[in-house]
């Protein structure tokens, strides 16, 4: 059964949409059986893993919540599903999935839509990777209802921390009251200038205001243009440059990240 590793902050252009397709990249290539849902109606996922034309898709994650909510019967995986030489399968998406918020008002249990849809594949993979959209609503309660973990890519500059509490408190009701199983994988800071002021005090304010509420991830992503140049060549950057610092810090990122699942595993047994 897949573990769903949901990646979020309620702040645009955090980085989420980099640390998602690059994450699901690098766990394919560690032979993991990985797919990624785009769950942003601005399809930057479905465009990194080489869609032209985005609002041409005829399924979409929102076509199959849809069906979901309607109670229809789903197409097959397979003839949906867009295959990536990596390994990752992407379940895309487009501007349709702004309509969700609007056509999930009146569903009954309409906080679980998406586990609904999730359940039909988890039995496929082993990770299911979930690029979020940069607000929260009833579409993002259903990821955290549905996801066993989540990653917050948080830029080090003061605003971003604004958004990081406010995703800490939706996090906390949600995990008290409905998904206990739900945890913060940690706090992801991307687009980093080390030895910066702004970099060097903001990671003191994350320290000192997030540290017993969530982990935050050693691995730091430094700011690099390559990662928005591998945009162009629809590349994450562990394909298009992975000597990149970049690239090399998301592979320690992911070390991190597998090295903690180990560790509870061990906890566990
Ligand atoms: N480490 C980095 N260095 C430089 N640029 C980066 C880095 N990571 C991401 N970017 C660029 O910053 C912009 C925002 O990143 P990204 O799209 O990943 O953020 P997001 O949180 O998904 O945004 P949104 O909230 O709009 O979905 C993009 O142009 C991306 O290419
Ligand atoms: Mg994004």
């Amino acid at each position: 059964m897949a573990k769903i590793i949901a990646v979020m902050n309620e702040k645009g252009g955090t980085g989420k949409s980099a640390t998602a397709t690059t994450l699901a990249y690098l766990l394919a290539k560690r032979g993991k059986k990985t797919a990624l849902i785009d769950f942003d109606g601005q399809g930057h996922s479905s465009i990194i893993y080489g869609v032209k034309s985005i609002n041409k898709l005829e399924i979409t994650i929102n076509t199959l919540l849809q069906k979901v909510i309607a109670d229809e019967t789903l197409p097959e995986l397979e003839s949906y599903v867009i295959k990536h030489k990596s390994g990752v399968e992407v379940i895309p998406s487009n501007s349709q999935l702004f309509t969700l918020e609007r056509n999930l008002c009146n569903v009954d249990f309409r906080e679980r839509i998406l586990s609904q849809y999730v359940d039909t594949i988890r039995e496929q993979y082993q990770y299911v990777i979930i690029d979020c959209m940069p607000q929260m609503g009833t579409p993002m309660i259903n990821v955290m209802m549905c996801a066993d973990s989540i990653v917050v890519p948080t830029q080090a500059e003061l605003l971003s921390i604004q958004g990081l509490a406010e995703l800490m408190k939706h996090y906390q009701i949600i995990q008290k009251n409905s998904n206990h199983k739900l945890k913060v994988e940690g706090i992801l800071i991307t687009m980093d200038s080390p030895h910066t002021i702004v970099s060097t005090q903001v990671m003191e304010l994350i320290e000192h205001g997030f540290a017993g509420a969530a982990p935050i991830f050693k691995t730091h992503i430094p700011r690099s243009i390559k990662v928005a140049e591998a945009v162009l060549y629809h590349k994450t950057i562990c394909e298009f440059m992975p000597k990149n610092p970049a690239a090399v810090a998301y592979e320690k990122f992911t070390d991190e990240l597998l090295d903690g699942e180990e560790m509870e595993v061990c906890a566990v047994g």
